[in-house]
């Protein structure tokens, strides 16, 4: 076993109301994957920021390659050693590739920026990961994965030797996920200390050489990867037996039949964007899409919600005719939608807990219609409870919760419209295990109770667990839909390849 190159010894960061880092000891060693595991608000995301000058932390010590390191910024503790990629690529979208691998870095001639050299050395950085994009592309123009790579060679642009990735895979389909991880590998065997954090149980134990648990913000333990079965991993993150973790995977069937059809489309589409469609969600009924990144799932839920308006086909609502031709419209008929992208369409930063979960109902009764804060106080402790939202206080702004509680806030928020609809765009990616569990059984109780639920999903597993119908999406057509013993994960990966017996247009 190699020497740490980064140590870390009783590590502590108190915020008001919570110690969010309780004396942790962590170590980095060189050629390793090391994974830090946790459920939400454990301290994973702290942990990284005290040690990278994000915060200022309140007790322990650093220690990088034998000297002791005290950043006060990200630019520092890059400047010491250590580079962190965010989940949100913190780059500039209006800048060249090269000019973000470059940037505050650049090379000078007299006061001249040398676009030359400029240029050279982030085709070197690229070059060194093993990615080929043209430098001078507009990194907006990239998608998404090309330009966490791009966050990634200007991390190992300077001579740095921990790279930290926080969730990075979040947001990247299973191809984009393995061409990062051929890169972080390679890093990894060129002798940099990686640590990653993930929600994503298969991807760590791809990748991870070595993993930490944190809970409540203390350690748990420190373990091989190889050597932690995966049920044991899950029940040191919860802080439970095996048996009860194996007890959370069990799902109950429906408690009775789907009901009468709540909306059904026909002829639903809109140019460029989803293919005429036919589609109906049973009260009492969860719907699953399935289908990979881009392949229309989310576009049909915002066709449904309103956010876009279809230029074809019918919709009918209990059977009537209905237009959702906008986001209030579906308010008020009771539709509710969490979308993928929270951070960017979901989350008011700047507003606390209780403002974030109750806004969605608000908007419904009108603003002349005030919420009393009775009331507000009565749904935030319930949904708090229902949920598991990790809060030091319904007052403290959304910003400061973990990016796994701030999820469950948003899912709180559409729950407490009281919708008939509920459209769920990936409702449980950042989650951590056992929340997922209590989402799904949350989900499975509500539809027990007449809602009617469309649910995205891009594991198979989840999608057939969760789901009692299923409709697959291919290049922004349904291609296939499953029902009964044809609704399992074999069958869902096989419509998403090659659409299924009856429409073998492919
Ligand atoms: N700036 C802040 N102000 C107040 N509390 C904070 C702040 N940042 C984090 N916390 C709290 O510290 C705890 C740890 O949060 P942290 O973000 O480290 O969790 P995490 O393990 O990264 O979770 P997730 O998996 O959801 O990302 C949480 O209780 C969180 O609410
Ligand atoms: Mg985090």
């Amino acid at each position: 076993m190699s020497e740490p190159i980064l140590s870390c010894r009783g590590l502590t960061k108190r915020f008001p109301g919570v110690v969010a880092l309780d004396g942790v000891d962590f170590f980095a060693r060189p050629g390793e994957v090391h994974a830090l595991m946790g459920e939400n608000g454990a301290g994973k995301s702290t942990l990284i920021k005290a040690l990278t000058g994000v915060h200022p932390r309140d007790a322990g010590e650093a220690v990088l390659a034998g000297k002791s390191i005290h950043p006060r910024s990200p630019r520092e503790a890059e400047a010491a050693g250590i580079s962190t990629v965010y989940q949100e690529v913190n780059l500039i979208p209006d800048l060249s590739v090269a000019e973000n691998i470059c940037l505050g870095r650049q090379e000078t001639t007299l006061g001249f920026i040398r676009w030359g050299a400029i240029r050279e050395r982030a085709s070197a950085a690229l070059a060194r990961l093993g990615v080929a994009v043209d430098v001078d592309k507009t990194l907006s123009d990239c998608s998404i994965a090309i330009q966490q790579l791009v966050a990634i060679a200007r991390a190992t642009d300077i001579s740095a030797r921990v790279l930290i990735l926080d969730e990075p895979t979040s947001s990247l389909d299973d191809s984009e996920v393995e061409e990062l991880f051929t890169v972080v590998r390679r890093l990894r065997d060129e002798g940099w200390a990686i640590i990653f954090v993930s929600h994503f149980l298969d991807q760590v134990y791809a990748l991870a050489d070595r993993i930490t648990v944190l809970r409540n913000g203390k350690l748990v333990g420190e373990f091989l990867a190889a050597e932690l079965p995966r049920l044991q991993l899950v029940a040191h993150m919860m802080g439970r037996s095996i048996n009860e973790v194996e007890a959370l995977q069990h799902r109950e069937p429906p408690a009775r039949p789907a009901g009468e059809p709540l909306v059904s489309v026909r002829g639903f589409g809109r140019r460029a964007s989803v293919r005429p469609l036919d589609l109906e969600v049973r009260r009492g009924e969860v719907l699953g899409l399935a289908g990979l990144l881009g392949s229309g799932r989310t576009e049909v839920a915002r066709l449904l919600f309103g956010l876009d308006r279809a230029d074809s086909g019918e919709m009918h609502v209990e059977g009537k005719p209905a237009a959702m031709r906008s986001p209030q419209a579906s308010l008020r008929a009771r539709f509710a939608l969490t979308p993928e992208d929270r951070k960017s369409q979901a989350i008011l930063p700047n507003l606390t807990v209780r403002e974030n979960l109750i806004i969605a109902l608000q908007a419904r009764r009108g603003i002349w219609r005030k919420i009393p804060r009775q009331e507000q106080d009565r749904l935030v402790s319930q949904f708090t409870r229902a949920l598991g939202i990790k809060t030091s206080s319904p007052e403290q702004l959304i910003r400061n919760l973990s990016g796994g509680n701030q999820q469950k806030v948003i899912l709180a928020r559409w729950l407490a419209t009281e919708p008939r609809l509920l459209l769920l765009d990936e409702p449980t990616r950042g989650i951590d295990v056992g929340a997922q569990a209590d989402i799904e059984r949350l989900l499975a109780k509500l539809r027990d109770e007449g809602l009617a639920i469309i649910f995205i999903c891009a594991d198979t597993a989840e999608l057939a667990r969760n789901s009692q119908r299923i409709a697959v999406m291919r290049d922004r057509a349904k291609v296939a839909e499953l029902t009964g013993a044809d609704l399992n994960e074999q069958a869902i990966m096989r419509a998403i390849a090659h659409g299924d017996a009856s429409h073998p247009s492919s």
